[in-house]
């Protein structure tokens, strides 16, 4: 029989790829989200509880009618900008609300808990590339209800015995390369889908903020990682924590900086030319955000596979070209 994975958010972006590769790897993943932002035709792996990770009743009951052995927690609100506006909604949907879902879990005797964090931990980084050690000062209350998250888990690991492993993602991108799934976020905010929107002519030009910032070209520099390597990493953690293996804080990015420049000039190459106009720097976006994940390649055995730009702009581009404007998307 395969091990049952409860998989909070599994029908949004990153989530319903963790899915994916959960089933290649031979588990059942268990959806467990409340589609405040996911997709229906997302879950498409495995069984779907439709509730709010608060839900005492219906974690606990989930985790015994499904037998889960570890779980995934993707559940969150994802926005900057929506965080500085409205930071309560954050500290509760990403941090009140955990606490419940926390203590429901280690009740049923849950043992083993993969996290969604964030590079937004780390605020403005005073070295790069970014190693777990670094400083956490978060610029915005999105950084911060996942960094006081990571506080829980430690605190809770430490008194009961859960074992866990935080995931900082960098820039996630790209789709399914069999374009079963892909990015649909409303509004969108990320830059490689609102690119591909704005390439397709969903969506006015591309607003790029700031092309003054001390970078080789003035525009900021992110880590963009294949949504496909992130997934596979979290199979990687679950499989260790099942195994017994401690818990752990790991960094997840490709250490590779690339400029929006250089992503809209790979769009170009592509054959996607983007038209885009440029505005003033946003408040607290830092100029780089580069990862150091080395600890991830040594701790978990993992190894990005799809780094390259150009398949996570491509495998983008597909996935809109496609599904898009059928999925809705805001301007
Ligand atoms: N997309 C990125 O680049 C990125 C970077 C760093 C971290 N993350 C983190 O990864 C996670 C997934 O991001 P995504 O881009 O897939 O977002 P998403 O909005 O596509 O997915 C989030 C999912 O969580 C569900 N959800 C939200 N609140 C819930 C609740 N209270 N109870 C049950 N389900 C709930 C939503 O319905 C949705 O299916 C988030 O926690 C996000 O903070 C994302």
């Amino acid at each position: 029989m395969t091990q049952s994975i409860l998989v909070a958010g599994g029908a949004g972006y990153i989530g319903s790829h963790v899915c994916k590769a959960l089933v290649a790897a031979g588990y059942t993943p268990v959806v467990f989200d409340n589609f405040s932002t996911g997709h229906r035709p997302f879950v498409k792996f495995g069984p779907v509880v439709e509730a709010c990770v608060s839900d005492v009743t219906a974690v606990k009951k989930a985790v015994t009618e499904h037998k889960i052995q570890a779980v995934i927690d993707l559940a969150g609100s994802i926005e900057v900008a929506e965080s500085v506006r409205d930071p309560l909604k954050y500290y509760d949907n990403n941090t009140a609300k955990k606490i419940p879902f926390l203590r429901a879990l280690t009740e049923s005797g849950v043992k083993a808990f993969v996290f969604s964090s964030t590079a937004a931990v780390y605020g403005e980084p005073n070295a790069i590339p970014i190693p777990e050690s670094h400083s956490t000062n978060p610029t915005n209350p999105y950084g911060w209800s996942k960094l006081m998250f990571e506080r829980l888990l430690h605190s809770t690991a430490a008194a009961t015995g859960l074992r866990f492993m935080a995931l900082r993602y960098f820039n996630a991108a790209g789709a399914s390369l069999d374009g079963e799934i892909g990015e649909a976020h409303d509004p969108e905010t990320h830059l490689i889908p609102r690119a591909c929107l704005a390439s397709l002519g969903h969506i006015p030009p591309l607003e790029i903020f700031g092309d003054d910032y001390p970078t080789p070209d003035g525009t900021a520099i992110r880590d963009y990682i294949h949504v496909m390597d992130l997934a596979q990493a979290h199979v990687l953690a679950v499989t260790k924590l099942l195994n017994g293996e401690p818990s752990g804080t790991y960094n997840l990015g490709n250490g590779i900086g690339t400029s929006i420049g250089d992503i809209i000039a790979a769009f170009a190459r592509l054959g996607f030319p983007v038209p885009h106009s440029f505005k003033g720097r946003r408040a607290g976006d830092p100029s780089r955000l580069v990862a150091d994940s080395s600890a991830a390649r040594e701790a978990l055995g993992w190894s990005p596979r799809h780094a390259d730009v150009d398949t996570i702009i491509s495998s983008a581009y597909r996935w809109h070209e496609k599904n898009q404007p059928k999925n809705k998307v805001s301007a």
